[in-house]
């Protein structure tokens, strides 16, 4: 497995994977299983009281196509790491830094998102345990991991853009990571959700980057 060493990744304040896989907890519903390697499953975040996927078609297959642009990718909003895990199998010499709370927002918007009364931490790090090396954890709000990301002096070649949909959260995150990184390539899921494509058109209009849509999927690249 190719490690990328990026002299600055170090620097980080990130959340250490443990010595050991976290174990596997009996009480974790099978909902929170994630597909095969290679596989997705269509549609749906709860079918019959499980989880059963989010990524549709063209979100997948954009997320392959993309992160073999570049080798450092932002994420923001990893919750299991399935999106991560997408990016890293299509690219073996990309490295993710999955931005994300990792436990349950107190935030009545957050829809029916079934978070996991156990610690989301320990299973994400079980779910892609074997991709550690390539994953940097950082633990907090979107807004400080990018601060976090600008201290560092790292220049993500991709930024992934999936946390909160609506304008309060995904505004702010767009609009900083177009103004601090205008070379980087931005993307995210869920055109459709009010919040997103609004921030996705402050971003075009303000920047003037050519924005892009394939459904739900939407992309903002650089100015040639
Ligand atoms: C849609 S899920 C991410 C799904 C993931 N990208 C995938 O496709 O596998 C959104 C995640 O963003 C997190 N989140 C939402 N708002 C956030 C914020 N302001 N700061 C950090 N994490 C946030 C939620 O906790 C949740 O885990």
């Amino acid at each position: 497995m190719q490690v990328l060493q990026h002299r600055w990744l170090n620097d980080l304040q990130s959340t250490e994977w443990p010595g050991e896989r976290p174990p596997w907890n009996p009480q974790y519903a099978d909902g929170f299983e994630m597909p095969p390697d290679g596989e997705h499953i269509l549609n749906g975040i709860v079918e019959n009281g499980a989880v059963r996927g989010w990524m549709n078609p063209e979100v997948h297959e954009n997320l392959v196509r993309v992160s073999k642009l570049g080798n450092i990718c932002l994420e923001l909003g990893s919750w299991l790491g399935w999106s991560a895990r997408t990016m890293l199998d299509s690219n073996p010499a990309l490295h993710v830094i999955c931005a994300d709370m990792y436990r349950p927002l107190d935030d009545p918007t957050d829809e029916e998102r079934p978070y996991h009364p156990l610690n989301q931490l320990d299973l994400f790090m079980h779910r892609n345990w074997d991709y550690r090396y390539r994953i940097t954890i950082l633990q907090g709000h979107t807004l400080t991991a990018i601060s976090e990301v600008v201290r560092c002096e790292i220049e993500p070649d991709l930024i992934y853009v999936d946390s909160g949909h609506h304008w309060h959260i995904c505004g702010p995150e767009i609009a900083s990571c177009c103004f601090l990184w205008p070379r980087t390539h931005i993307f995210g899921d869920d055109y459709p959700i009010a919040g997103v494509s609004k921030a996705v058109g402050v971003a075009v209009s303000t920047f003037s980057r050519p924005g892009r849509r394939t459904g739900r999927f939407w992309e903002l690249p650089p100015k040639e």
